[in-house]
């Protein structure tokens, strides 16, 4: 199937129709994520993600609990999202506690034709990915800026332990063959919720095989976990000049 068919003949929804046109970008996050809020019914369990765009949908899901009578329970992606839920009425679980997820929705930094992703942006990647897993179904919230044909325009993220992380740094830049930093904030690394440091590795718009290049990342020691998250993604609810749009993946779970 070719990349058009993906993008356009799974469309699923048009929320078009009551989403006027614009362009200011914290409008067309707030429309995703508010949008996106479809895919959550009483009764379920859900992943609640990381970032400026799924920070509407917590916020959405907290006033249909308190407005609309939905019944749900959550299981926060990090810290700040553990922070914002609680403060917006949503009860959290465990993940070990139950046994998975009804759905996850949660943000990205790319996306290409086949639903990969890459994620990480916020330094969440690990706890995202592991929600993520344990999902019966996958929905990302974006503005239209995350499209991309090819991954790696975003420096891709990878979480690494504090222990020796320079060394496993230079084998990244070695193994990917382009330049790798530390994130950093000010002068000090960043730490991720799980005490790890990220590294961002700039390939550029060249990611042509995700899962070979993730497979690739996970081998080499000192990784904990690498932000391309392959074969996912089911559904993107995405925010642009068109108004919001969902795309589901033909391969996917989410119908
Ligand atoms: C955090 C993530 C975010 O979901 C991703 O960075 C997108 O964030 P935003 O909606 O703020 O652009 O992966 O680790």
């Amino acid at each position: 199937m070719g990349k058009t068919d993906v993008m356009l003949g799974t469309m699923l929804k048009d929320f078009s129709h009551r989403t006027p046109v614009m362009t200011d970008v914290e409008t067309l996050k707030r429309d995703a994520g508010i949008a996106a809020c479809a895919y959550v019914s009483s009764g379920m369990k859900v992943g609640l993600g990381t970032g400026s765009t799924v920070k509407y949908t917590v916020i959405e899901l907290g006033r249909m609990m308190a407005e609309e009578g939905l019944e749900i329970v959550g299981v926060p992606t990090s810290l700040a999202t553990e922070k914002l839920a609680t403060e917006v009425g949503i009860p959290l679980v465990k993940l070990s506690e139950i046994d998975g997820l009804d759905v996850v929705i949660d943000g990205a930094d790319e996306y290409d034709p086949q639903f990969q992703l890459i994620k990480g942006g916020g330094a969440a990647l690990l706890r995202e990915k592991i929600v993520a897993q344990e999902s019966s179904g996958m929905v990302v919230v974006a503005d239209d800026r995350k499209r991309v044909d090819t991954l790696g325009a975003f420096p891709l993220p990878i979480e690494v332990t504090p222990f020796a992380h320079q060394a496993t740094i230079r084998v990244l830049g070695r193994v990917l063959n382009c330049r790798v930093n530390c994130r950093m904030s000010g002068d000090h690394p960043v730490i991720t919720d799980n005490g790890n440091m990220i590294a961002d590795a700039h390939c550029g718009p060249t990611i042509q095989d995700p899962v070979a290049m993730e497979k690739e990342i996970l081998n080499i020691a000192g990784v904990v976990q690498v932000g391309l998250f392959n074969n996912m993604c089911d559904v993107v609810v995405l925010a642009g000049a068109n108004g919001v749009e969902t795309f589901v993946n033909p391969n996917g779970r989410l119908k």
